[in-house]
C-alpha cells in the first residue's frame, strides 16, 4: 500500500478502506508518511468529504494511535462535555461544578485555545497556583474524592490528532466536518468518559457558520460516539455573538465564579441559559432523568450555593487560590464608545475574538505567551439600547492598545 494509491482512489470518488485509513494515520503519526503527502490527502478530504464509514475508521485509527484512559476505578457514570469552540465560551467552568455538586463524577480533559477560540486549560491556568497537569492517579483520586477533575490532555492521548491538527492549521483544512468530527471524538473517546454532551457552536465566531453545517457535524459526532458505545447528546448553540460579558482568560473565570455565586449582574442571561441547558443535558444522560427534573436539579444547586462551593473545592483541590479569582488591573484600559444611536442587533463574535487575540488573550502561534488579564468586557449586549458616545465595551491589556483593535470592536457592533 502507498499514499499515491490512496490519492488515486479519492480522486475517482471511491471510499478508502479501514486498512487504508489505518495505514495513513499510523504512517503519519510515526513519521513514515511526510507532511506533503498527508497535506494532499487532507485537502482531498476537505474538498471531497468522507463517507460515514470513512469518518468512523479515521476516528478509530486516531484513538488507536495512543493511550486510552481507563476510568474504571472511578465509580459511577462518568460524564464529559465538549464545545466545538467559541468566543467568551466559559460554559465548562460553570457546568462541571454544577454536575459534580449533583454527585455525578466529572472527569474532563480540556485543551488550550488556538486562534480566536479560548481554551479551558488557559482559563484555569490564569488562577494563581492552579495545576492542570495531573498524573493519572491524581486525576482519578480527585474525581473520586471531589467528583471533579479538569486536566490538560496527557502527552500520549491521540498523538495522531496533535500532528494532524497542527498540519490542518497551516494547510487550510481545519473546516472539514469529517476531520473535525474525528479530531474531537477521538479525544473524547480516548479520555474514557461514559457519556458526552457536545456543544456545537454555530455562527460567525465558530467553525460551522450555518445551522445546516452545525447539524451535520452534530449528527456525525453523535453517530461515531454511539457506535463506540458511548451515550452522546449534541446541542447546537449560537456563536454569532460572544457568550456572556467577558472575553479573556482570567476575566472569564471571574464571570463564571460570579454566575455560580449568584451575582447575576456580573454576567448575562445568554450565558446563564446556555449553562443551564448544557448542565441539564449532562445530568439527563448521567442520571437518566427527564429534562424538567434535570433542569430543576441544576437550578437547585445554583440557588442553594452548592455549585459555587463545589467550584471552590475544585480550585483548591488542584492547587488554586480562590481569593485570586478577581479582575486584576492591567497597564492599559480603553473604553470603546458607540458611534451611533440605536439597538445593538449583533456583536460579531469573529471580530471580538480577533480583538481579544490582539490584546494578548489568545495565541497567534502555539508558542505565543498569553496575557492572562487581557481581554474585553462587553458593556452593551445584543438588544441593549445605546446612544452615540456611550461606553459599549472596555478593553484590557498589559501592552499598549492600538486603534485597530478599538475600531474592530466598534465594527463588531451592528447598531440598528
Ligand atoms: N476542535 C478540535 O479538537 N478539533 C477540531 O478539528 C476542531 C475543533
Amino acid at each position: 500500500m502507498n499514499m499515491v494509491q490512496l490519492f488515486e482512489k479519492k480522486k475517482q470518488g471511491l471510499e478508502l478502506s479501514q486498512a487504508e485509513i489505518q495505514y495513513f494515520v499510523e504512517g503519519y503519526t510515526t513519521g513514515s508518511i511526510p507532511d506533503y503527502q498527508a497535506s494532499s490527502l487532507l485537502m482531498a478530504i476537505r474538498l471531497l468529504g468522507m463517507s460515514d464509514d470513512e469518518t468512523f475508521y479515521l476516528t478509530k485509527a486516531m484513538i488507536e494511535s495512543g493511550d486510552v484512559i481507563d476510568l474504571t476505578s472511578i465509580e459511577g457514570f462518568k460524564i464529559d462535555k465538549h464545545s466545538t469552540g467559541g468566543v467568551g465560551d466559559k460554559v465548562t467552568l460553570v457546568v462541571t461544578p454544577i454536575i459534580a455538586a449533583l454527585g455525578i463524577p466529572v472527569a474532563k480533559f480540556s485543551g488550550k485555545g488556538l486562534g480566536i477560540t479560548g481554551g479551558t486549560i488557559d482559563k484555569l491556568e490564569s488562577i494563581q497556583g492552579f495545576k492542570t497537569e495531573l498524573s493519572s492517579q491524581e486525576f482519578i483520586d480527585n474525581v473520586n474524592q471531589h467528583k471533579i477533575a479538569v486536566a490538560g490532555q496527557t502527552g500520549n492521548l491521540v498523538p495522531a490528532d496533535k500532528k494532524l491538527y497542527a498540519l490542518r492549521d497551516v494547510t487550510g483544512t481545519v473546516d472539514s466536518i469529517p476531520l473535525i468530527a474525528a479530531s474531537i471524538m477521538s479525544k473524547k473517546i480516548a479520555s474514557g468518559a461514559d457519556g458526552i454532551v457536545l456543544d456545537v457552536k454555530c455562527g460567525s465566531g465558530a467553525f460551522m457558520k450555518t445551522q445546516e453545517e452545525a447539524q451535520r457535524l452534530a449528527d456525525t459526532m453523535t453517530a461515531i460516539g454511539e457506535k463506540l458505545g458511548r451515550k452522546v447528546i449534541a446541542h447546537i448553540s449560537d456563536m454569532d455573538n460572544p457568550l456572556g460579558k467577558m472575553i479573556g482568560n482570567k476575566l472569564e473565570v471571574v464571570e463564571a465564579y460570579a454566575l455560580l455565586s449568584g451575582r447575576l449582574e456580573e454576567t448575562h442571561e445568554d450565558l446563564v441559559d446556555e449553562c443551564v441547558v448544557i448542565a441539564s443535558l449532562m445530568y439527563q444522560i448521567a442520571a437518566g432523568v427527564n429534562e424538567a427534573e434535570a433542569t430543576a436539579a441544576v437550578k437547585g444547586v445554583l440557588a442553594d450555593g452548592s455549585a459555587a462551593a463545589k467550584f471552590e473545592e475544585f480550585i483548591v483541590a488542584q492547587g488554586g487560590v480562590v481569593s485570586d479569582i478577581v479582575q486584576n488591573d492591567t497597564a492599559h484600559k480603553v473604553a470603546v464608545t458607540a458611534v451611533s444611536e440605536g439597538t445593538v442587533e449583533t456583536i460579531n463574535a469573529l471580530l471580538v475574538g480577533e480583538a481579544s487575540v490582539s490584546l494578548g488573550a489568545g495565541r497567534l502561534t502555539k508558542e505565543s505567551k498569553l496575557d492572562y488579564d487581557a481581554g474585553i468586557q462587553l458593556i452593551a449586549k445584543k438588544g441593549d439600547h445605546v446612544t452615540n458616545g456611550d461606553t459599549i465595551a472596555y478593553l484590557y491589556s498589559n501592552q499598549p492598545i492600538d486603534e485597530e483593535t478599538i475600531n474592530k470592536i466598534q465594527q463588531a457592533y451592528t447598531i440598528a
